[in-house]
């Protein structure tokens, strides 16, 4: 959230900041170790703070955003010869987008950021993934985590949307559960890319579902 916001009001000192990094692990685990001392990182500013997640992003191993226990980031540094780490043309226009489209963020709950949502509009979720297999048991891109129950609760809200004349595409793995789960819906199988499994034969195509409430 804090990067999104950073990216609409303040993209030219992120930029700025953004150049000051070094692709180096003993650099790298430097910027990683950071938010192990709550007091130190409580004293970086948003554009620092937001410049370090971009940082991990591009030189941690596969993109992956994986925190441990204590929600401390831990993905290994990941050799990349040449990441992009200061994307110029890509925030700026970002950057444009977000300010020109007007656009909010909002940080809650799936059920409360669409309470008072009116007629006609268009929502689309990206919630966790349901785990394809029991070993690939990664639910949670927190510590929260997001099982089944939530994935019900999801589906449920999806239904008061539908009766209330909102559209709404969501996307999840196509597992059983979660086809059933919207079977009253259209639901689209499609091979989606994905650069982050931690399991390399895992990685490329993986099967996708697309359900909608409209054509
Ligand atoms: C597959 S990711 C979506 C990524 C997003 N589309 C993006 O590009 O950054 C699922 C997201 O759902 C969020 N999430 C988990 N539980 C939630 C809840 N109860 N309400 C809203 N969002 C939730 C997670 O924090 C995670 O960011």
């Amino acid at each position: 959230m804090n990067v999104y916001q950073v990216i609409k009001y303040d993209v030219e000192s992120l930029i700025k900041d953004l150049a000051k990094h070094k692709n180096q692990p003993e650099y790298f685990y430097q910027i990683r170790e950071l938010d192990r001392d709550k007091e130190k990182y409580s004293r970086l500013t948003q554009v620092e703070k937001a410049s370090r997640i971009i940082y991990l992003n591009k030189t941690c191993y596969n993109g992956l955003f994986r925190v441990n226990r204590a929600g401390e980031f831990n993905a290994p540094f990941g050799k990349y010869r040449n990441p992009n780490i200061v994307n110029e043309i890509t925030l700026r226009a970002v950057n444009n987008y977000f300010n020109k489209a007007k656009i909010t963020f909002l940080n809650g709950d799936f059920e409360d950021v669409v309470k008072g949502i009116r007629k006609g509009s268009f929502v689309y979720f990206d919630p966790p993934y349901d785990p394809v297999s029991s070993s690939a048991n990664f639910t949670g891109y927190d510590k929260g985590g997001f099982n089944r129950a939530e994935q019900e609760r999801l589906k449920k809200l999806c239904d008061t949307l539908n009766n209330k004349g909102v559209k709404f595409l969501l996307s999840n793995s196509a597992t059983d559960f979660i086809k059933h789960l919207y079977r009253d819906y259209r639901v689209e199988i499609i091979q989606a890319k994905r650069a982050i499994n931690s399991k390399g034969e895992l990685r490329g195509e993986v099967d996708e579902v697309l359900v909608r409430n409209f054509e």
